[in-house]
């Protein structure tokens, strides 16, 4: 249960809001002017204020940042009058958590609540942290993303082993070279070995280096990578790709920081830290026998996954307009706008590269959409297309109201009986089809705005 502020002009909507949030357990108030939320907020300890940005007395956005620093510091939530890519954009940017279009504020309220607050008490969770993170150029804020971050913060603490799984493309090497940024061992280097794109019979004199005349063509001593991150970080990648033969080698070289080059007598000593990385299953790997489980309890000291994007659907809008921001930079471009729909189709696309993928496609769309201001779903590649036009395909419309039988025993109902039962109906039938949105329903009704409200409002709570 949360305290919950709605500050918004149009009475009606304020009312039905605060009466939605009521009924899902919380503790809502409503206000119809700016002046006054503050006041509320200032006297009373919110946790998230939804805020209209067209208001009597002043824009939402311009108090936003009074609002976020009141006491309680709430979470606000934008309402947007009308698809508005730049508005939303500066919401976020002056540090809203999310915004809804007004449209589709009642079908979404609840779920961006639900989002915001899960968010507040992970961020309460991640003060306790008593270094600040430098996030490099990790970017997000879901839960999922800082749960990680939390994790990334104990690792960059302390100096046991780190092993971050995960699909291809969710960031593994990105937050490796962060953890490595934010520890004691910021100052050495952070060796990458890339274990898939090794020889096999490569990876022992790559990563112990060689002694003079050890082999055909060594024609002199040569430091291996594992010299190089002697007081730095040497990061594994794909570690899942280490032949088995080596492993024992390797886990011996963990333990005791000690290694031989190859064709050497003499034994070196390196102080690095391992942070590894994969894509597979590495407990698999033990079970299936290519993977020593020694090795990869020795790894594990500190485990990181990181969740696939279509997992933390919230950060795919902060990736998108971070990395957007960057292109438009690159090319000296003005920054564009998103249209709201391009916003939705990326949200809804599974994303099997993750973050990769999604870099990819906001690459395709801004090449495309090199000379407009805005970017629609149009300049997405034809794939997510497809997908956006099939979600979008209309069902057939919801059966009329019931007939009552011209030869019934009984009477009909009066007249404004039976208009009544059935606007409700029709109200109820169509709000479902509508999955809730009242922009959808208004466009398949035919009714305005105003007019669906008032019926709503009229059959509440029957209709809803
Ligand atoms: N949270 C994030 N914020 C910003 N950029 C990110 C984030 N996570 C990943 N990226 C970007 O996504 C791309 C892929 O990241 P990275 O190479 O770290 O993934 P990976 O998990 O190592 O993938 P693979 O398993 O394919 O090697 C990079 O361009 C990286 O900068
Ligand atoms: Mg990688």
């Amino acid at each position: 249960m949360a305290d919950v502020l709605v500050v918004d002009d149009d009475q009606v909507l304020c009312g039905m809001l605060t009466e939605h949030l009521r009924r899902a357990g919380h503790h809502a108030r409503g206000t119809v002017t700016l002046n006054e939320g503050l006041r509320m907020a200032r006297e009373n300890a919110f946790d998230v204020v939804f805020l209209d940005v067209q208001m009597p007395d002043g824009n939402g956005l311009d108090f936003l940042p009074g609002f976020k620093t009141v006491p309680s510091a709430p979470e606000v939530i934008i309402i947007t009058g009308k698809g508005d890519p730049n508005g939303a954009q500066q919401a976020i940017s002056s540090g809203a958590w999310s915004y809804i279009e007004k449209p589709n504020v009642v079908r979404e309220l609840l779920l961006h609540l639900t989002r915001a607050l899960e968010y507040r008490a992970e961020k309460q969770r991640i003060k306790t942290i008593p270094v600040a993170l430098k996030r490099g150029g990790i970017i997000g804020n879901s839960p999922q993303l800082l749960a990680s971050l939390d994790l990334v913060a104990k690792a960059a603490a302390c100096d046991t082993s780190v092993l971050l799984s995960g699909e291809t493309g969710t960031g593994k090497e990105v937050f490796a070279r962060v953890i490595h940024d934010n520890s004691q061992r910021a100052g050495g280097n952070f060796v990458v070995v890339d274990c898939a794109a090794l020889p096999e019979t490569l990876i022992e004199s790559t990563l112990f280096g060689h002694a003079r005349g050890a082999f055909t063509g060594a024609d002199k001593a040569r430091d291996g990578l594992i010299r190089h991150a002697d007081g730095g970080t040497l990061f594994l990648d794909e570690i899942g790709e280490l032949p088995i033969g080596l492993q024992k080698n390797f886990l011996r070289v963990l333990q005791e920081h000690r290694y031989r080059p190859v064709g050497d007598t003499r034994e070196i000593k390196s102080d690095f830290r391992v942070v590894a990385a994969t894509n597979r299953n590495l407990d698999e790997g033990v079970r299936n026998g290519i993977f020593r489980s020694d090795l990869l309890f020795r790894l594990q000291g500190i485990w990181i996954h990181l969740p696939p994007l279509r997992d933390r659907q919230g950060d795919v809008k902060d990736l998108t307009v971070a990395y957007l921001e960057k292109l438009c930079q690159r090319h000296g471009l003005d920054t564009k706008g998103m249209a709201p729909d391009f916003i939705n189709a990326l949200t809804n696309y599974p994303w099997p590269g993750n973050i990769r993928e999604l870099f990819q496609v906001i690459e395709h769309a801004f090449v495309n959409a090199v000379n407009h201001h805005t970017l629609f779903t149009r300049h997405l590649p034809e794939h997510l297309r497809v997908l956006q036009a099939q979600a979008a395909i209309r069902p057939t419309p919801a059966a009329p109201p019931a007939q009552f039988s011209a030869d019934d025993t009984t009477p009909p109902p009066s007249w404004s009986e039976y208009k009544s039962a059935a606007e409700r109906a029709y109200l109820r039938d169509l709000m479902t089809f509508a999955r809730n949105s009242v922009t959808d329903a208004c466009r398949i009704s035919g009714l305005s705005r105003t007019r669906l409200y008032q019926l709503l409002k009229k059959h509440e709570p029957a209709s809803r």
